[in-house]
């Protein structure tokens, strides 16, 4: 005879050390949801079978799991999935997990457009570095008359948003383009057109990204993160490249790093291409998001 399966308390107890000594903060939560995912229950359902043996059948599809989180793979990656908004994302490999604090952007955007009488419902909105396609889904089905396009450089980034957008209902809604910032836009007659700029672009300092937790710096794809020398790279280029394309009072909205939100609205400023609207801090207090109005 082999040895007794152990029981699910057990098995939540031995995961968590394991992760704990990986040097994982969230070790017993990020156990129970994996746990919770390979026995298709929530937590509340794993105390409810707190000293139930574990299937064996189950046993080693939880092993896989662990051992992934455990060489610090997100959990994201492992689970397969980000909720954001109203929506439950797919994400993997290849792809920036979308944070809370993008959701500011989206209601920076949507505040904007509401004290505009909602006529920005039915406007044409372009999303830069889309990645998993966070924001363009969500400003899309916020205002479902609206045209929205969604450029990634990431081809891998594309196919996740693409799938994300049929998941959530939305995939006749948004034209993806794969291309650097606006190019895509180039032959599309869109120049003086867009109502709406939004963008999330890389702005780690390069510098900054060895010292970044192993998940971001050893998991999620560099050219998500690196913002150059001093995280401002996109920055520079979206403001100018942005202007080409939004009519007159539209909006450029973006979100940047802790500390960077002084630097980019003096870039905006020196452009003379936009009057500086607002800057909205996150939950933290963080100026997060850069709002101005072309001029
Ligand atoms: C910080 S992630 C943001 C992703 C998503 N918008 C979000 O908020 O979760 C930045 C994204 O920019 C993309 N990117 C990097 N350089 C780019 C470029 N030159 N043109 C377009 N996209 C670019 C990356 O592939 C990545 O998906």
């Amino acid at each position: 005879m082999g040895n007794p399966q152990p029981i699910i308390a057990e098995v939540i107890g031995q995961a968590t050390g394991r992760l704990q000594r990986a040097g994982i903060g969230s070790a017993r939560l990020d156990t129970e949801l994996l746990l919770g995912r390979v026995l298709g229950i929530n937590r509340t359902g794993l105390y409810a079978r707190w000293s139930d043996t574990l299937p064996h059948e189950t046993a080693g599809a939880f092993e896989a799991l662990l051992g992934r989180r455990e060489r610090r793979e997100p959990l994201q990656y492992v689970t397969g999935r980000q909720a954001f908004w109203t929506f439950d994302l797919r994400v993997g490999p290849g792809v920036f997990v979308p944070r809370p604090e993008t959701e500011h952007l989206v209601e920076a955007v949507l505040t904007w457009g509401a004290a505009r009488g909602g006529k920005l419902a039915a406007g044409r909105i372009a999303d830069l570095c889309t990645g998993s396609g966070c924001v363009a889904l969500a400003l899309a089905s916020e205002w479902p008359q609206a045209s929205v396009y969604a450029t990634d450089q990431a081809p891998e980034a594309l196919a996740v948003a693409r799938a994300n957008a049929k998941a959530c209902g939305l995939g006749g809604r948004i034209a993806f383009l794969e291309g650097d910032l606006l190019a895509p836009f180039q032959p599309m007659g869109l120049e003086g057109r867009l109502d709406v700029v939004t963008a999330n672009p890389p702005y780690i300092p390069s510098g900054a990204i060895a010292a970044l937790q192993p998940e971001v710096r050893q998991w999620e794809p560099i050219q998500a993160l690196d913002g150059g020398s001093d995280g401002l790279h996109f920055y520079r280029r979206i403001v100018p490249e942005a202007a080409r394309y939004l009519r007159r009072g539209g909006l450029l909205a973006l979100e940047v790093g802790a500390g960077q939100a002084e630097a980019v609205t003096a870039l905006i400023q020196a452009s003379g291409l936009y009057s500086p609207h607002t800057c909205v801090p996150d939950l933290a207090g963080i100026p997060r998001v850069v709002l101005a109005e072309r001029v």
